[in-house]
């Protein structure tokens, strides 16, 4: 059974289950409290409706592209505190386990690293095509208006030697691609040249009056330390598309890859979340 290609539900996930009929399975075959399995949990069906229909779930993906879609998912139905009620296992938490993801394999490293800013990674199909030159983007709304411009910023990600080279190729994509910043993601510490050609692009002025450096240089250092985006105040980020907010018992306030384990641990549905049960190892 495949969900309705016009669903508000449909996350462009191509295999995504419709919820109605995970509801029907989970009430069918457990308790509220029970723990609900999915090893193979793609854009996260089944661990939202248990989430939902408040069970505790687990569920297994070996993508980290997956991994970024169910969080996304999951802050979308039940706000930004459920991550502070479930652990990861399996994604890099310090600088060594993201060489060895880099290393193992580079995609993986990327769809990870693009992840910790909530940028959407270019399928590998498309970075030959339209979108070469382009390993993710982030969409933001800053104009007032309902009716405003989306605007966009683009990411490239080097998890070997980066250089200047790179950034003045991201330079020219940006200008082809008319975004509005753009942002290279390195596992080294930027050079001397790359962060005078980074300075060199000037600013975007938002609407609100601020300025944001058009050209921006993040190590995965300085994302791992929290480090996000100079970017301005957004009404709405749809950089994924949006899941739906969950209605009924879980509800909160708001709404072609390779090999490597992702494990979500949901403890306990049922209790508020508290600070410190969010965990990760490499
Ligand atoms: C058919 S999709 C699941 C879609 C899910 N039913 C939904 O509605 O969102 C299968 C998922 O299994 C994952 N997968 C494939 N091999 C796996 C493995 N050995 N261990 C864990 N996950 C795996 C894939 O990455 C993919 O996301």
């Amino acid at each position: 059974m495949d969900i309705n290609q016009s669903a508000k539900e449909r996350l462009g996930y191509p295999t995504q289950k419709p919820e109605a009929l995970l509801d029907r399975i989970v009430l069918a075959s457990s308790r509220e409290g029970d723990t609900v399995l999915d090893p193979f949990c793609g854009c996260g069906t089944a661990v939202t409706v248990a989430q939902r229909l408040g069970r505790r779930w687990i569920g297994i993906d070996v993508i980290h592209l997956a991994i970024s879609l169910i969080k996304a998912r999951l802050a979308d139905a039940f706000g930004d505190a459920i991550a502070k009620t479930y652990k990861v296992i399996g994604e890099p938490v310090d600088l060594s386990g993201a060489r060895a993801l880099a290393e193992l394999d580079r995609y993986q490293f990327q769809y990870w690293a693009l992840g910790l800013v909530g940028a959407r990674p270019t399928p590998a199909d498309q970075k030959k095509g339209a979108d070469q030159g382009i390993d993710g983007r982030l969409y933001f709304h800053d104009d007032a208006a309902e009716s405003g411009k989306t605007k966009q910023i683009l990411f490239s990600v080097k998890s070997g030697k980066a250089d200047v080279t790179h950034l003045r190729d991201l330079r020219g994509v940006i200008d082809r691609e008319d975004a509005d910043l753009g942002v290279l993601i390195t596992l080294q510490e930027p050079t001397g040249p790359m962060r005078v050609e980074a300075t060199s692009a000037g600013f975007y002025a938002s609407p609100w009056g601020t300025n944001h450096p058009r050209l921006q240089i993040r190590t995965v250092a300085e994302m791992l330390a929290g480090q996000g985006i100079d970017m301005p105040p957004s009404r709405d980020l749809r950089t994924f598309k949006k899941a739906p907010k969950a209605k009924g018992k879980g509800k909160a306030e708001r709404p072609d890859y390779s090999i490597l384990p992702f494990m979500g641990l949901r403890d306990d549905p049922t209790t508020a979340p508290s600070a410190g049960e969010t965990g990760a190892t490499s």
